[in-house]
């Protein structure tokens, strides 16, 4: 079984984290437009590890049938009402990003942002996002660079060199106890962009535009200047520096590349599947039985218990 950054166990309310980030946030939204651009009608969206809902106005208006996925049944029930209020063709499912309970070849277009860090074994995500998406589907992956710049200038000061080799990093504990008792061991772990794209390849992803983000992400730039001004070099930055991965959070966009046709669906019923064996679901309205193994799902408060 692996490990989850379990936000549950200390009921963690992750919207906190931004209340103090607008510049973050923004950034995000920024490159977000950019590698949305000219994708237009969409179906199935997945967005792995969505949380409350933060990244939904980039994707909402562009696909159709936009879902949710998070390990944190909690936040999905805590939410559900007012993420439904705004974006009422939402749906809300708890499972692991391991694990996903849909058919295989579904999703037009997915992201996951600012939780690969939590996965220890990206690998097997990585096999499990591309055996869900649908041929040509969009597929953007967010990180927490290795080798951005003060990394790498801390490496040079010391003469450790290692920040330069491609194998993720476990970023020391201290501070990052996001979502886990304090102390208690979680992944936090930084990748280097190559290594990323070579693993999406070798799935047979197609690896497409690149950008950085948060350039400024320096507490002494928020002290001395406005959101708005930082924003606005942001903006330049990220299209400046695309070439070179030197800022704190990389997005990269691929295709998944793939032979066979693609169906389509249009119920949600029709596209969830057993996330142990994949088999088919027997589903009612608040229960789910695998023809196969026979594993049995709820669906608490709204919500879609798929996790195993
Ligand atoms: C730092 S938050 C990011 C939320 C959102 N993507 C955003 O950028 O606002 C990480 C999220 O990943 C979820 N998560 C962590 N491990 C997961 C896993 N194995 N499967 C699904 N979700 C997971 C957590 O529950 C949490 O909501
Ligand atoms: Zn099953």
């Amino acid at each position: 079984m692996n490990k989850v950054a379990n936000y549950d166990t200390l009921d963690y309310d992750y919207s906190t984290y931004w209340k103090k980030r607008e510049y973050e946030h923004q950034s995000e939204q920024l490159v977000l437009k950019k590698l949305f651009k000219n994708i237009k009608n969409g179906k199935w969206f997945i967005d792995i590890g969505g949380s409350y809902g933060r990244l939904l106005p980039s994707y909402y208006d562009i696909y159709s049938n936009p879902i949710i996925v998070d390990y944190s049944l909690k936040t999905l029930q805590k939410n559900y009402e007012h993420i439904r209020k705004d974006f009422p063709r939402v749906e809300l499912i708890a499972a692991n990003a391991y694990f996903l309970p849909f058919k295989s070849n579904t999703f037009n277009g997915g992201l996951m942002v600012r939780v690969l860090h939590h996965l220890d074994r990206p690998l097997e995500y990585f096999k499990e996002i591309y055996r869900v998406m649908s041929p040509n589907g969009i597929y953007i992956q967010e990180f927490a660079n290795k080798a951005h710049i003060k990394a790498v200038l801390r490496a040079l000061f010391k003469l450790d060199f290692s920040v330069f080799n491609k194998e993720p990093y476990q970023q020391p504990k201290k501070g990052n106890d996001e979502g886990a008792k304090r102390g208690a061991y979680v992944p936090f772990l930084n990748y280097h962009t190559s290594w990323i794209q070579e693993k999406l390849k070798d799935l047979g992803f197609k690896i497409g535009r690149k950008y950085g983000c948060s350039f400024l992400r320096l507490n002494i730039f928020k002290k001395l200047f406005k959101t708005r001004t930082l924003l606005f070099f942001e903006k330049i930055f990220q299209t400046a520096f695309s070439w070179v991965n030197i800022s704190p959070s990389i997005f990269i966009k691929s295709i998944a590349e793939k032979e066979i046709t693609e169906k389509e669906y249009s119920e949600l019923n029709q596209i969830l599947a057993c996330p142990k064996c994949k088999g088919n679901l027997e589903i009612s309205s608040t229960k789910a039985i695998c023809t196969h193994c026979k594993k049995e799902f709820n669906k608490n408060e709204n919500i879609w218990d798929f996790r195993i």
